[in-house]
């Protein structure tokens, strides 16, 4: 099995229109997939781009539920509103898998998981498992979550990621960015890295300048970077340029460019 995730930069632009989708891009990466499906298993996780994420900040998710009754009902509005807007960009990604033959099935995040301060403490995966094995192609999406310990928060497609890798142990990871890999430096500026090992990641991270408190300066690639140090332990991870046609079949065959990771 191979699991892909399709970051909210790859599909749409984040700076534009709210809840702008690239079809043409998300048609394309579909018919990179088609080429090896069904002799390939796939599970697909969506970003939120330009859904979710405004209705999210707008309403201030992450901080969770307060007590207070009028605001924790602007709250929750929020919440459904930001679900609401995914399920949205999740229906697009099913319409575009569909009209390429592949038996896309939409699988709701928040309904399968609960987290505590955004990380997955519950999870029930037995649908995900048996749509593999009927050779449906599961599609998850970052997402809302109710959470245990302060009733609502975000879960992000990365999280989802890391969660899956640890359960499903598929044989590669992929994510597909708006960059061409990882770079030592910020992207444009460092070189790419095209192999590297497990054990270089601590040092990396210290050379990226990832502090513990997860600041991030150099565009989200530090956590996403300690999530595969994790990931790699499980699976083969990859990250390619989405936005480039052939980056995502060259991963899935092993001979792609971008950054590997064992
Ligand atoms: C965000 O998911 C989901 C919501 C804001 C509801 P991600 O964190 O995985 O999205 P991207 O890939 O960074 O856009």
């Amino acid at each position: 099995m191979i699991l892909i995730k399709i970051g909210g930069s790859v599909f749409s632009d984040k700076r534009g229109e709210p809840e702008n989708f690239d079809t043409e891009t998300v048609m394309r990466i579909a018919g990179e997939i088609a080429e090896f499906y069904p002799n390939e298993e796939f599970i697909v996780v969506h970003g939120g781009g330009s859904f979710g994420h405004y209705h999210a900040s707008e309403h201030a998710i992450r901080e969770g539920l307060s007590g207070e009754w009028e605001s924790d009902r602007r709250k929750k509005i929020g919440f459904s509103l930001t679900h609401q807007s995914m399920l949205r960009a999740n229906a697009s990604f099913i319409e575009v898998f569909l009209s390429q033959n592949l038996p896309a099935f939409s699988v709701s995040t928040s309904s399968i998981f609960l987290t505590e301060r955004g990380e997955i403490v519950y999870a029930d995966i037995e649908v995900i498992e048996k749509l593999l094995e009927l050779d449906f192609i599961p599609i998850l999406f970052g997402d809302v979550s109710v959470d245990v310990a302060q009733g609502i928060d975000i879960l992000s497609g990365d999280q989802i990621m890391a969660y899956l890798t640890k359960m499903l142990k598929p044989k590669k990871v992929i994510f597909l960015m708006d960059v061409d890999g990882i770079y030592d430096g910020k992207p444009g500026e460092g070189s790419l890295i095209q192999e590297l090992a497990r054990e270089e990641v601590p040092a990396l991270l210290e050379r990226l300048h990832c502090t513990a408190s997860g600041t991030d300066v150099t565009g989200g690639i530090c956590n996403k970077l300690r999530k595969a140090h994790e990931m790699a332990y499980y699976s083969e991870v990859w990250f390619v340029n989405g936005k480039v046609p052939g980056r995502l079949s060259g991963a899935i065959r092993g001979d792609g460019f971008g950054t590997r990771l064992r």
